[in-house]
């Protein structure tokens, strides 16, 4: 039996959802643009039952899939469960038989695996396609395949054998001009391991090449950057080690004495070419994006002073002091005979670390950062869910050549999440498009779709859910020229 009740989190709107769900033809406010063919998907996690501890974090529960399928200005609703092993197991227990975070050794002894850690995993973070085909990604784990018109899941894959880590990014890159693919698995070869496995997929979904190599800490490598001639992969200040999940504990503690750290991998050398440049204390979870610029690698992304993650101890005793992000560019001279970069604060407007940009962009010089942030100057939210006041409100594009934030903003008792990029068909133009993006509404208790014109800035329709929705880790737009979509 499934009892919340005691998870002071878990209420409200708040409290998992539990239900898969479809809709023909949603409720819609304005005017679906009938340009829009393709499927907005979004993963979130979703407890299927109450966690074990019960303080176990928000970035544990089970992978759920959402399906927006835009077509001739209509829109249908899909939503189901990954159904993962983990799922599966949990479901014919009916109960919760997995423990902390990423440590396997907390797990129902019917469970336990800490050999093969990625059994364990619920693929709750971003939607990835390669090679005509989805997946449900985390990064603990292996990518689950999951049919894109009626989400079942198809399973886990390791590419046939080819893909030689027990998990894989969820966040793989494509270079727009080759249609490639670079993804990377950390602890590759087991839990805590130093080592990382990184592949360059081709356009029919083959690895063509690979490398292994080891960073200089095991920290949480959660994203990553692809240009024309490198792959870059920064990671740092979360730590862990087997003496830690033999103690029970989440995986990650924050180590404020640890650097930042950014290995730059060149696409056509070998692993003993990767630089390492080291930075101060930092927390880098996404990217925004970067380039190749004769001997320097030009990144930027959103970054904070310190440890951004609530859940993750101390390890110096410090209270958890939530630092901002904001939008900065660092620079990497290859040219250089130390280890050290150069950053800069390109905006200092706080914004949340979902950055996302035009992908037709990805690796080459680029104008425009979507994200989704909190603008003081937009009316207050008396009212609201105490845990929503300071929620991102508004949708922003950062114009990173000349300075100018444009916003939309997404109501009063709205909490906005990553705005996702789609061009307009037939449009090379960077930036012309649309945004596609969550607004959850806890005074209606639903959750709703904005779409807004990404040249004007301003919303053109809100697709409205009769239901909460979780709120997501990642979405993704995929048309019908990226999958076969019924
Ligand atoms: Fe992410």
């Amino acid at each position: 039996m499934a009892d919340f009740s005691s998870q002071p989190g878990m209420h409200g709107y708040f409290a998992p959802a539990r239900f898969e769900a479809d809709i023909y033809d949603c409720e819609v406010t304005g005017q679906i643009p009938t340009e829009l063919d393709g499927a907005f998907y979004r993963l979130h996690p979703d407890w299927l039952y109450p966690p074990n501890p019960p303080d176990d974090i928000a970035l544990s529960p089970d992978g759920y899939m959402s399906m927006f399928r835009f077509r001739n200005g209509v829109v249908d609703y899909k939503g189901r469960y990954v159904r993962t092993e983990r799922f599966e197991n949990q479901r014919a227990a009916r109960r919760q038989l997995y423990g902390y975070y990423r440590n396997p050794f907390t797990d129902d002894p019917s469970v336990r695996d800490p050999d093969h850690p990625q059994r364990r995993t619920t693929a709750n973070t971003t939607p990835v396609v390669l090679a005509g085909a989805l997946y449900a990604t985390k990064e603990d784990g292996l990518p689950h395949r999951m049919d894109p018109n009626t989400l079942e899941t198809l399973g886990p894959t390791d590419f046939g054998g080819a893909w030689k880590s027990q998990a894989f990014t969820a966040h793989p890159k494509v270079d727009p001009v080759t249609c490639e693919m670079a993804a990377f698995g950390y602890e590759a070869s087991g839990l805590c391991s130093r080592d990382v496995f990184l592949a360059i997929f081709d356009k029919a979904g083959s690895i063509t090449r690979d490398w292994r190599f080891e960073v200089p800490y095991t920290s949480m490598l959660h994203d990553m950057c692809l240009t024309r001639e490198h792959v870059i992969i920064p990671g740092g200040g979360s730590v862990t080690s087997l003496e830690r999940l033999h103690e029970g504990k989440i995986h990650w503690a924050w180590d404020s004495s640890k650097p930042s750290y950014y290995g730059i991998i060149p696409r056509d050398g070998d692993a003993k070419d990767i630089r390492w440049f080291l930075g101060p204390e930092r927390s880098i979870v996404h990217t925004a994006n970067a380039r190749t610029e004769g001997s320097k690698v030009v990144m930027e992304a959103p970054m904070a002073d310190g440890n951004t993650w609530p859940w993750f101890e101390d390890l110096a005793g410090g209270q958890f002091s939530a630092p901002k992000n904001t939008i900065r560019r660092i620079t990497f001279d290859l040219n250089s005979k130390d280890d050290r970069c150069t950053e800069e604060t390109l905006f200092a407007r706080p914004v949340t670390s979902f950055t996302r940009v035009d992908d037709r962009r990805l690796g080459l010089s680029y104008r425009y950062i979507y994200v989704q942030y909190f603008d003081p100057d937009q009316p207050a939210r008396a009212g609201t869910h105490p845990q929503m006041r300071y929620a991102a409100n508004s949708f922003g594009r950062f114009d990173i050549q000349t300075g100018e934030i444009r916003s939309c903003f997404g109501g009063e008792t709205h909490m906005l999440q990553e705005p996702s990029f789609v061009p307009r068909p037939g449009s090379t133009d960077e930036g012309d498009g649309w945004l596609i993006g969550t607004a959850h509404n806890p005074c209606e208790m639903r959750s709703e779709l904005m779409i807004v014109d990404a040249t004007t800035m301003e919303e053109v329709a809100r697709v409205i859910l009769p239901f909460r929705n979780a709120t997501q880790v990642h979405g993704a737009w995929f048309g019908p020229n990226d999958l076969p979509l019924a």
